[in-house]
């Protein structure tokens, strides 16, 4: 009795390790923190400095993009002519799998299923990232403003029709005139567009790399570890001293019974020497910073649809931020994308700039565009939490709940098993 309960006390039963300081890692250590674990946090960067730090900052509910199934549609696509996703050689051909895998679950029946599936998780993001912000005392970072997506070409009566599907399926959308975007924003050209949309329960992280850290700094108040460090392997224990893991680094090696993977796109690379290759591929996008010239003004995120990027009133300046392109992480950065979006943003705003360099990062897409949330399918205590792709701001603290309840053993506040590691 007594030596069981000392067993259990002892910190090491209830430890963590979670490899990755991105949104995901730090909403995850978050959560099983307040469960009283004890969280130790790696990475080689310092919180928030990857991906989590250059993106469009939307925490938003929209539905994930299928594969483009109409033919005219994948023509384009292969032969380079959007600019919303570009393709390219290394990219087709180390994700080749990936892909296929993309365009089969695209099939209009099973997307259906998924777009349903995702909304389980999508329906709560603003309502756990304002409880972690008021824990954190960061609400100042995010504004609940909502945004817009214009189009240049669709006709106005096809937005007013797809306005009035998505209001029937629960979406928060207005219908947005070209007169309606002079009132809200008078500094944009609208006459560059025919009508949009407007998510009215949208939010706006205006520097997401600074939420992620102010998230990881209220993790370290509650007696969280953060640990600057590049994990190497992960082993399992084969001491004896029962099931756990040792994690590997440049700078020493950590031990606990519990460790969580959320590396991003980095996620397949950290668990290949265990012997897993998720269907996960890298969508890289690209940012730069302007200033807005004279007067003008920003109120809200324009999406540009038919020129596939996002313009953004962010900490550093208007954020632009491209579509994806389809690259191998380690394949040299195209600024063709970037260009194309800062010829076109400069119709739609007077811009003066850039005022900071190109930044890129690489959000990391499952094939059934669903992140993988949950314990590995052949190493018990090892747990999965990635695959945010274009979401992962919005995501990480539903993810981050998720995940430490099931660790936990509570009952999830939503059906976890569309979400489980061992779907695939
Ligand atoms: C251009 C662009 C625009 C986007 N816009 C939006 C948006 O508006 N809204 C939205 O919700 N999402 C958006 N996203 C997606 C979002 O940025 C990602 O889904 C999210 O940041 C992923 O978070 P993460 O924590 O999984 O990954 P990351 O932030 O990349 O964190 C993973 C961490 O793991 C660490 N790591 C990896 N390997 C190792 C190792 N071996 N050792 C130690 N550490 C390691 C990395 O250093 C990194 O810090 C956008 C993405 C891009 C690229
Ligand atoms: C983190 O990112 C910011 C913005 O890019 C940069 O200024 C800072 O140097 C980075 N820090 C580290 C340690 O990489
Ligand atoms: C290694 O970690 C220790 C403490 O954990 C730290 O003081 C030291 O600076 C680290 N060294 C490197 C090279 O990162
Ligand atoms: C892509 O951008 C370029 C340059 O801004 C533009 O000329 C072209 O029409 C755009 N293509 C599409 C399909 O919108
Ligand atoms: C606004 O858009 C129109 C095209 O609709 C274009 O002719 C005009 O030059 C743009 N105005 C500015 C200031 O860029």
């Amino acid at each position: 009795m007594v030596a069981s309960q000392q067993t259990k006390t002892k910190e090491s039963v209830n430890s963590a390790i979670v490899i990755g300081a991105g949104i995901v890692g730090v909403c995850s250590a978050w959560h099983l923190q307040r469960r009283g674990y004890s969280v130790v946090v790696i990475d080689r960067e310092l919180p928030g400095n990857a991906t989590s730090w250059g993106n469009a900052g939307l925490i938003k509910r929209l539905p994930p993009s299928p594969f483009p199934r109409r033919l005219a549609k994948r023509a384009s696509i292969v032969a380079n002519s959007r600019n919303d996703t570009r393709y390219t050689v290394s990219g087709m051909m180390e994700y080749y799998y990936p892909l296929f895998l993309y365009w089969w679950y695209s099939r209009p029946s099973i997307f259906s299923r998924i777009v349903k599936e995702y909304a389980t998780l999508a329906e709560h993001c603003t309502q756990e990232h304002n409880i972690m912000a008021k824990a954190a005392k960061c609400e100042h970072l995010l504004q609940r403003t909502g945004f817009f997506e214009m189009f240049r070409s669709k006709p106005m009566q096809l937005i007013r029709e797809s306005v009035m599907g998505q209001q029937n399926e629960g979406q928060a959308v207005e219908l947005v005139t070209p007169e309606e975007l002079t009132r809200r924003e008078p500094s944009a050209n609208a006459s560059l567009f025919t009508g949009g949309y407007f998510f009215t329960d949208a939010w706006l992280a205006t520097d997401p790399g600074e939420l992620v850290k102010a998230y990881a700094n209220h993790f370290v108040s509650v007696g969280g570890t953060i640990i600057r460090a590049t994990v190497k392997s992960i082993t399992p224990r084969s001491d004896g001293s029962g099931s756990g893991y040792i994690v590997t680094t440049n700078n020493g090696s950590f031990e606990a019974p519990l460790v969580v993977v959320a590396a991003g796109p980095w996620s397949n690379e950290v668990l290949r020497p265990l012997g897993y290759q998720f269907p996960l591929y890298a969508l890289r996008g690209y940012n730069t910073h302007f200033r807005l010239a004279g007067d003008a003004q920003l109120h809200h995120t324009i999406v540009d649809v038919d020129y596939g990027y996002t313009l953004g009133p962010m900490h550093q300046g208007i954020r632009i931020n491209t579509g994806g392109e389809m690259a191998s992480i380690t394949s040299p950065q195209n600024e063709i994308q970037l260009k194309a979006a800062e010829s076109a943003a400069r119709q739609l705003i007077p811009l003066e700039g850039p005022i900071s360099k190109t930044w890129a990062g690489y959000r990391p897409c499952t094939s059934d565009m669903k992140p993988i949330i949950g314990e590995s399918p052949h190493h018990p205590g090892l747990w999965m939490c990635f695959g945010h792709g274009s979401n992962g701001l919005t995501l990480g603290p539903v993810s981050g709940r998720l995940l430490a309840e099931l660790i936990a053993g509570e009952t999830p506040f939503i059906d976890a098993r569309p979400f489980s590691a061992t779907r695939f």
